[in-house]
């Protein structure tokens, strides 16, 4: 029967080597590669702490599932998970089996199913994605906040507009703010399902109902950074929750990013000129020699919509599955580590061309109350004078309709004639768009004052959220967490100082 496979000794013909191919996953799961060897370290402390292997097997498995790791970092791994290994979980035990001298490779899979293998190596992958997407998510909001406050600082007015008409007069550090707030958002997404993989520790829970060997459970869910093991081996095999979690956030996190990547297709083009991709992240045409594209941010979009698909195709692959394993779950698997990993791609790609972008101050200011986007406040205006909220939305309207018969903007004289139709000597309501923007009062409105208030809370939730992955993260290595520690802070640091 094949060496590289982990079963056979009931068979008696060989398997068609088709069907094999058909039912590997490595092409898809090679990813998990590092993280299975984890599970398997924290396997081999169970098995000794269980005292089913002897010191001697127990070092013998430590050294060559080392081995693997470095062949894994060196990128020497995939040329020896090869055709006719189911997985990745498969090909590791199959490595350490022939690395082994004297056959205590043999020992390594004592108690384990690659069912409790696969779920506990896929909580492992997650969280590590689910950290890298809160990091990645962050970053965003830093550009974004970063970008609000140069652009607060210059005043730069932006005519905001729903239905895509004009609305009403705004700060482009307003806008700018509005697409950071959905990335803090999503960080925290990251953030509580990375803690949704940590909650329980599936190792140990073998196929589906535990073992007759007295596998040491504890040990191997502290190492890996579990605040438990698992309650119900049957439940822990066939869970996917968390990892799907995980795939939600990077989907959520890449629709973010495709809203304001669309806005920004839009910004760019030269009809409206707001904005202008900077080269490095601008693309050309074969043809057409004069031609700025920007392309990152139409496949931003783009790869949104297919991650919500394959987001689904994962979810669909779980509708109507009875508890426990069925081969079902390797799609899922499949098509969750697609998502992320795509996510992730978009989610960086995003961040780095966002930076490109530079914004015309000049034609934002000249468009900003261009649409009578000031008609609202005129209405509030009257409203304020003793008018009900009907009546003078109509009065504004029929001065709307006037002007725009007379291909000209709202002005004084429309004012003038609101006041005497309104029975009040005059009409205190601003007529351009800065003005606008410096008479709104509210809380969260697009004020100076307000978006002011607004960026410094957002810089406060960016460096709690920075600190909740540092603390809240035990599954790293502590060298690895030092390192992560240090250089968060480090940039945390001098953010701070420079805000
Ligand atoms: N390739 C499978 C997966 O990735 C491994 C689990 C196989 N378990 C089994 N009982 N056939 O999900």
């Amino acid at each position: 029967m094949a060496k590289t496979l982990q079963w056979g000794g009931r068979f008696t013909e060989e398997p068609d080597a088709a069907l094999v191919a058909f039912g590997s996953s490595l092409d898809d799961d090679l990813v998990l590669a590092s993280f299975d060897v984890r599970t398997s370290q924290a396997h081999v402390s169970a098995l000794a702490t269980g005292k089913i292997i002897d010191a001697t097997t127990e070092r013998a498995l430590r050294k060559a599932l080392a081995q693997v790791k470095d062949e894994i970092d060196a990128g020497d791994f995939a040329a020896f998970a090869r055709a006719g290994v189911e997985d990745i979980h498969g090909a590791i035990d199959a490595r350490v089996r022939e690395l082994c001298p004297n056959g205590e490779g043999e020992w390594l899979h004592a108690g384990r199913s690659r069912n409790d293998q696969v779920a506990t190596t896929l909580l492992l992958y997650g969280r590590a994605r689910a950290e890298e997407g809160q990091a990645a998510a962050l970053e965003v909001v830093r550009e974004l906040t970063e970008r609000a406050k140069e652009e607060l600082g210059a005043g730069t007015l932006l005519c905001a507009t729903t239905h895509w008409q004009p609305a009403q007069p705004a700060l482009l550090a307003f806008w700018l703010i509005a697409a950071a707030e959905g990335f803090a958002r999503a960080a925290k997404r990251f953030s509580v399902a990375r803690d949704a993989t940590r909650e329980s520790c599936p190792l140990g829970s073998g196929a589906v109902a535990g073992s007759t060997l007295p596998l040491d459970r504890e040990t191997p869910a502290r190492e890996l950074g579990f605040a438990a093991p698992s309650r119900n081996a049957m439940d822990a095999i066939g869970n996917r929750d968390a990892i799907l979690d995980v795939a939600h956030a990077f989907v959520r996190a890449a629709i973010d990013a495709s809203r304001i990547a669309a806005e920004l297709v839009i910004w760019c083009t030269p009809a409206f000129g707001y904005a202008n991709l900077g080269d490095a992240a601008s693309t050309g045409s074969s043809l057409m020699p004069q031609k700025r594209n920007p392309d990152p941010f139409e496949l931003v979009r783009a790869t949104a919509a297919e991650l919500t698909g394959t987001y689904a195709g994962a979810l669909a692959t779980l509708c109507g599955l009875p508890l426990s394993y069925h081969r079902d779950l390797q799609q899922t698997k499949r098509l969750a580590i697609a998502t992320i990993e795509h996510g992730h791609a978009t989610l960086r790609a995003f961040a780095r061309a966002l930076a490109g972008v530079q914004f015309d101050r000049d034609r934002m200011n000249a468009l900003a109350a261009d649409g009578y986007a000031v008609a609202t406040d005129i209405a509030d205006a009257l409203i304020l004078s003793g008018i009900s909220a009907r009546r003078a939305h109509e009065m504004v309207g029929r001065a709307v309709a006037r002007a725009e018969r007379e291909h000209r903007p709202l002005c004084e004289e429309d004012l003038h004639e609101l006041a005497s139709e309104a029975g009040v000597r005059t009409l205190d309501a601003p007529l351009d768009a800065r003005s606008s923007v410096n008479a709104k009062c509210t809380i969260g409105s697009t004020s100076p004052t307000e978006v002011r208030k607004s960026l410094s809370s957002l810089a406060i939730e960016r460096s709690h959220l920075s600190s909740l992955s540092i603390e809240r993260n035990p599954g790293l290595s502590s060298r690895a967490s030092a390192r992560k520690s240090a250089h968060d802070v480090e940039g945390s640091a001098s953010r701070h100082m420079r805000e």
